[in-house]
């Protein structure tokens, strides 16, 4: 029998499709995974059966009744709980209180603290976690926390339960624990959407597995009758063919060099980058890719190892000296970590610039809109002019702003994260060949991309993170979507006979 039933779901942001026509079974008590690509659309789709988006079109159906979901209460109010990466619970106060927050146990009008402890106690006990339930919940590691908003869910009436990426964020005894978990509850009559990108992790909880790319539900197969590389190719479709340009360029020399870099989330990390060159990061979610981009920005402290730009040792305690080093980031979360939201679009061009140029603290305005004006022309950034809000500019125009910002500071390695995410394709491919025109002014690029077709196609060569470290480099040209997903499956296999031996 099937707890939920989803029926032609679409959802768009702003014009682009993000869910398209999704159908989607879920039976009594079965651990149903989600796979796919980054951006395949699966956190959306269940973010539609959670009540955080309204679905723009389509029904879901829940215990045979059709049901309207447009808030999250009204998904628990059926028993429906999610759980994302980033938490909901409430660092400064403990287990229990968290366990119980808005219901907590009540003995004439007062909190009856011995027995909410106990009460915790018992939920905690069931699922077989050894947690203190008076701790307060910063002293918690990830995992617990996990473990706490699981329990927090169970303390209410829960028929389905949605993780989403769970894993990403714990060691492999850890996960094991989780599936212990996931097991007990699926043989309480619990209804499991699990959502992951470790594919051999999804062959061992999985009962049916659901594979979405580009924003479609590709197929659901019964995990007896898959293997791996079954899954693979579900994920990657057709190989993606010549939407990206052919590059031939002379690469010149060594532009920045990093030796053996260690920090809290990397380990010996060691590669070079050349004049002209594109080098590609790409791994699982938390994997370094993004970590080393951050480091190198001068966002994460470097614990040992050394960076050199043009064959000068630098140093890059902060993002200011990172800049005066002569190196840019074009960060992901454009929003929060790159633009200045409330500003014109011209000070957001010219603001790395307008540092160097001003004389103690004095701007020479006129100067400042000439400049502009020339980014404007160069970069091609559709905008009214200099005074226009950032804001009002589409996604791909904000990055192209960004962008902006480090040519007109002469930058020598431009670092980007995930830089078309959210950006509609015209945009994307503006995006690109801005990229290559950077390039071609003599300096290097890193290309950190969840994207994998894209990361191959844009880039020369490609560096693969596992574990905080590199796990291998190639060439663009000769590897193909599956090749990098089978070495990232392999080494998270070999990963997994480590810690059981
Ligand atoms: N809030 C949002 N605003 C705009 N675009 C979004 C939003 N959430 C997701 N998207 C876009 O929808 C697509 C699907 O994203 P998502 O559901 O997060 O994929 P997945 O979870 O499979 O990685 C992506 O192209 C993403 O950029
Ligand atoms: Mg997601």
């Amino acid at each position: 029998m099937n707890i939920i039933e989803a029926r032609k779901i679409c959802k768009s942001f702003g014009g682009i499709s993000a869910v398209s026509d999704v159908d989607f079974e879920l039976r009594k008590g079965e651990i149903h995974s989600i796979i796919g690509e980054n951006g395949a659309g699966k956190s959306t789709f269940i973010k539609m059966i959670s009540g955080d988006y309204i679905a723009d079109s389509g029904t879901i159906t829940f215990e045979g009744r059709e049901v309207k979901l447009t808030r999250p209460e009204d998904a628990t109010s059926l028993g429906i709980r999610t759980i994302y990466q980033e938490f909901n619970l409430i660092p400064t106060m403990s287990v229990a209180e968290n366990i119980f927050l808005g219901d907590l146990p009540l003995k004439n009008k007062v909190v009856s603290w011995p027995e909410m402890y106990q009460k915790a106690h018992d939920l905690l006990a069931r699922l077989g976690v050894n947690i203190d339930s008076r701790k307060n919940v910063s002293e918690l590691t990830v995992a617990e926390q996990q473990m706490v908003e699981i329990c927090k869910a169970l303390s209410k009436d829960m028929k389905v339960l949605i993780l989403d990426e769970p894993t990403a964020a714990l060691n492999e005894n850890e996960s094991q624990k989780l599936f212990t978990l996931i097991r007990t509850l699926s043989s309480q009559g619990v209804s499991i959407v699990y959502i992951s990108h470790y594919l051999n992790e999804i062959m061992d909880i999985s009962e049916r597995i659901s594979v979405f790319r580009d924003g479609k539900k590709v197929t659901t197969v019964n995990k007896e009758d898959t293997k791996v590389s079954d899954l693979v190719t579900y994920i990657v479709g057709h190989e993606m063919g010549h939407q990206y340009k052919e590059r031939q360029v002379e690469f010149g020399a060594t532009i920045l060099e990093v030796n053996s870099i260690s920090n809290n989330y990397l380990t010996d990390i060691t590669f070079q980058v050349k004049s002209k060159e594109i080098v590609g990061l790409y791994g699982l979610l938390g994997a370094g890719q993004l970590e080393i981009c951050r480091t190198l920005f001068g966002d994460l402290p470097i614990n040992s190892g050394e960076v050199k730009i043009n064959n000068k040792s630098v140093a890059i305690s902060s993002p200011i000296e990172a800049m005066k080093n002569g190196i840019g980031l074009v960060p992901s979360d454009r929003k929060n970590e790159g633009l200045m939201m409330n500003m014109s679009v011209g000070v957001n061009s010219t603001f790395s610039g307008t540092y160097l140029r001003s004389k103690h603290g004095v701007i020479d305005f006129a100067k400042e809109r000439e400049v502009f004006e020339k980014l404007k022309q160069d970069v091609q950034i559709k905008t009214t002019g200099y005074n226009q809000n950032i804001t009002d500019l589409s996604g791909g125009n904000q990055q192209k702003t960004l962008i902006s910002r480090w040519m007109d500071y002469d930058s020598s390695v431009l670092i980007l994260a995930d830089p078309t995410r959210g950006v509609d394709i015209g945009a994307k491919s503006e995006i690109y060949d801005l990229l290559y025109d950077f390039c071609n002014l003599g300096k290097a690029v890193l290309f950190m991309s969840s994207d994998l077709p894209e990361v191959l196609g844009v880039a020369d060569r490609l560096i693969l993170f596992s574990d905080g470290r590199i796990l291998t480099e190639c060439n663009c040209n000769e590897v193909s979507q599956a090749d990098v997903l089978n070495l990232l499956n392999a080494s998270e296999e070999q990963s997994e006979e480590t810690v059981a031996s």
